[in-house]
């Protein structure tokens, strides 16, 4: 997608106190689009400053400046992509779909949103890819399998539209549940390592739930599960 983008415009929204995510996400997307313009948009003026000035001596900064999910970013233009992390989880539920829906209507078409909620080093993270078009489309487990005790422990870092989503009824529940039994099932493949045993729950979880990756992906610890299967109940939050 960024490599066929007409404009490689890409937005790290609510990047918080440092640029250290804007400068990452400049680093790994400039492999795939070496003129990828990557802008850290902050809802927070003093954060916007602050970035600034940390990374005024690096030869090719990138920019930052003040907006939020309208997407203002200096000069215009859409955004092909917006990682938004650990963003949403600072409002409430019910503002989800609202904040959604003007994101998505900010961005290039074709465009993706990765709204995410991680912990504070990265070892449990979820994200929901949302199609600026088509709505959500698929929620991402990715977690740190050495020490892993059960997938379930990733329930407390589900994006915002799903946290609170986590009891029986709810798809993403049953999701979660399907993949500790399938975790607890594979426990005589932990001799093999961690990532072994992860590999064959998602063999077996994929029976039952339609998984939108392969091995590539779960090897990494990651594991992707259509929107459909997980989406709330009520259908507020439904494909569009
Ligand atoms: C918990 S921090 C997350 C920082 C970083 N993204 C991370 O994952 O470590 C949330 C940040 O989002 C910013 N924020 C909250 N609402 C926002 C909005 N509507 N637009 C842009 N930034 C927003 C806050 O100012 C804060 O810096």
């Amino acid at each position: 997608m960024l490599r066929a983008a007409a404009d490689p415009l890409v937005v790290d929204l609510g990047y918080g106190a440092g640029p250290v995510t804007v400068l990452d996400l400049q680093r790994w997307l400039r492999r795939v689009r070496p003129d990828v313009r990557v802008v850290g948009l902050e809802i927070d003026p003093a954060r916007v400053e602050t970035a600034r000035a940390r990374t005024r001596h690096l030869p090719a900064p990138p920019e930052f400046a003040h907006g939020g999910f309208e997407l203002s970013v200096p000069g215009g233009g859409s955004p092909v992509l917006v990682r938004a992390f650990n963003v949403l989880r600072q409002y409430p539920e019910a503002e989800v779909a609202a904040a959604w829906d003007l994101l998505r209507s900010r961005m290039a078409p074709g465009g993706l949103l990765v709204d995410g909620t991680c912990d504070e080093i990265g070892r449990r993270a979820s994200w929901i890819a949302v199609d600026a078009g088509r709505g959500p489309l698929s929620l991402t487990v990715s977690v740190r399998l050495g020490g892993l005790q059960r997938p379930s422990d990733v329930a407390e870092r589900l994006p915002k539209a799903l946290i609170h989503r986590n009891v029986p009824g709810e798809g993403v529940h049953a999701w979660l549940q399907a993949l500790d039994a399938a975790w607890a099932r594979a426990a005589p493949l932990g001799t093999f390592g961690a990532r072994q045993r992860w590999l064959a729950t998602c063999r077996e979880v994929a029976g039952d739930f339609p998984l939108l990756d392969s091995p590539a992906r779960w090897r990494l610890g990651e594991v992707t599960v259509a929107w459909a299967a997980v989406a709330p109940a009520g259908g507020a939050l439904s494909a569009g």
